[in-house]
């Protein structure tokens, strides 16, 4: 069955024809081309597919397109300005948050979340942001480092 859905992604709108069985991930990754959120284990554990929906955070892989009519999306992609990263990419590089990279985005979208929730988290808070963002590098000390400084240079 095909459904005709209408939501934002990174601020701009944006009108499609899905499938009932078709993934937000999918969507986003080959209709949209927006390659950011990445496939790891396509069933909820990983999160390396994780975007913000309606501003809380979503294994893309886990969630229907249909499910998304009128929602607001925000992908890896939408964190920076068209020229300038986001405070937490440029923490990331600096503080060697990423090795492969291919957790980097959910990382981001992860904090991001906790950082729109609490301006100066502790530690511990970021670790529970962070639960459910697997790392196969183990970079996590880095990671949490990346979040950390990230928080401070907002302040
Ligand atoms: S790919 Fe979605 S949680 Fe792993
Ligand atoms: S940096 Fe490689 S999976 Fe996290």
């Amino acid at each position: 069955m095909k459904h005709d859905i209408s939501f934002s992604i990174n601020g701009e709108r944006v009108r499609l024809t899905v499938h009932s069985h078709q993934t937000l991930l999918e969507v986003i990754r080959s209709e949209l081309e927006l390659t950011g959120a990445k496939y790891g284990c396509s069933t909820g554990e990983c999160g390396a597919c994780s975007v913000l929906l309606d501003g809380e955070v979503v294994n893309s892989c886990m969630v229907l397109a249909p499910e998304v009519d009128g929602a607001e999306i925000l992908t890896v992609e939408g964190l920076s300005g068209d020229e300038e990263l986001h405070p937490l990419q440029k923490s990331f590089i600096d503080h060697h948050g990423v090795q492969c990279g291919y957790c980097a985005p959910g990382m981001l979208i992860s904090a991001k979340a906790l950082l729109s929730r609490t301006s100066r988290p502790h530690e511990e808070e970021i670790r529970e942001a962070l639960v459910g963002n697997l790392c196969r590098c183990g970079a996590y000390a880095d990671i949490i480092k990346s979040i950390q400084v990230a928080s401070r240079a907002r302040r």
